[in-house]
């Protein structure tokens, strides 16, 4: 026995205007649905940027500014805010943008030569009118202006810290900066820094390295510190920082913090069949990229992104059990 369909809800050949009316916006839906502009496929958010300046602001460190050939409006962001370069030679590298987030048309930033960093050389040989692929920008160290507020800043660290103190000073934020360094000539914009009268620049050179009091001394009891610099600045900075009474500690640090209490596991590399030993003090990046130097990465503390395979950030993620296992 075979069932027969009707052609509307009333069982009727011919099907009435409401039954019509549905499936006309039900036909719309389906196409609109299958509309290749609909697809849920990943966007590309790479931009093809010019170096439009370069200028040498410090002893070892280098400004550019980035722009589009065509002169569009690049994506906004704010203070705290870096931006991926992926270099010629596929290298990604993160940096601090450090000029004026209103400016639409440009984005700055300012490199350290690192002796024996093949990064940073690659930055440094940039000249005008060279292209760079630039992904970004994305804040990983965000400025929540507070009325009283401490900024830290060691050297290059300075770029996320620069931003900030002008965005806080356009607040009425009650700020001070303390900006250190191994001496004035290798310490960039120490002549953009807002008024002077809260700042103080210290140098190894004419006073010594600071100490933690020295670091944390105008730290502002209930308010906040943005603190960006070599890790074992920010070590001492929150060593020091209990018992300042400030109420919030953020930090940037240029290298991956080390791994601390986490316990030895097994990589397992699905496609090749690999099995590789991580120790307790050690990423699965570190293992990976002896074995696998292509494996590309960033920022080495989770988030840029650059070092995903499938769905694991190598550089940070460590599994529940004993074995992470991934998709190479
Ligand atoms: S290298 Fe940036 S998230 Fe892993």
């Amino acid at each position: 026995m075979s069932a027969t369909v009707p052609r509307d809800l009333r069982g009727r050949d011919r099907p009435d205007r409401a039954m019509r009316a549905l499936a006309l916006v039900g036909g719309l839906y389906a196409r609109i649905g299958r509309s290749p502009g609909r697809d849920p496929r990943p966007v590309d958010r790479s931009l093809l940027l010019t170096v439009v300046d370069r200028a040498v602001v410090a002893d070892g460190v280098v400004a550019l500014r980035l722009a589009a050939p065509d002169a569009r409006p690049l994506p906004r962001w704010q203070p705290g805010c870096h931006v991926d370069l992926h270099l010629p030679s596929g290298l990604r590298r993160a940096y601090s943008l450090t000029g004026a987030p209103d400016d639409r048309r440009s984005y700055r930033i300012a490199v350290r030569l690192v002796p024996g960093g093949t990064g940073s050389a690659q930055v440094h040989a940039l000249a005008p009118g060279a292209p760079v692929v630039v992904r970004g920008p994305r804040n990983a160290f965000p400025f929540v202006p507070l009325p009283r507020t401490l900024f830290v800043a060691g050297g290059i660290g300075i770029t996320p810290i620069a931003p900030m103190v002008r965005a806080a000073e356009r607040r009425g934020v009650d700020w001070h900066l303390l900006y250190t360094g191994r001496d004035r000539a290798a310490m960039p914009f120490l002549d953009a820094l807002g008024d002077p009268r809260r700042t103080t620049v210290r140098t190894d050179a004419e006073e010594g390295p600071p100490t933690a009091a020295d670091l944390v001394r105008h730290a502002p009891p209930g308010g906040a510190v943005y603190a960006c610099g070599p890790p074992p600045m920010l070590d001492a900075i929150r060593a020091a920082f209990p018992a300042t009474g400030a109420a919030a500690l953020h930090t940037e640090r240029f290298s991956p913090p080390p791994v601390v209490g986490g316990r030895p596991f097994r990589l397992v590399l699905r496609r090749s069949g690999a099995v590789l030993d991580v120790p307790a003090d050690r990423s699965a990046l570190d293992v990976l990229r002896a074995v696998r130097p292509d494996v590309a990465y960033s920022c080495r503390q989770g988030f840029c992104g650059t070092c995903r395979v499938g769905e694991h950030l190598v550089c940070v993620d460590r599994p529940a059990g004993d074995v992470l296992a991934i998709d190479l």
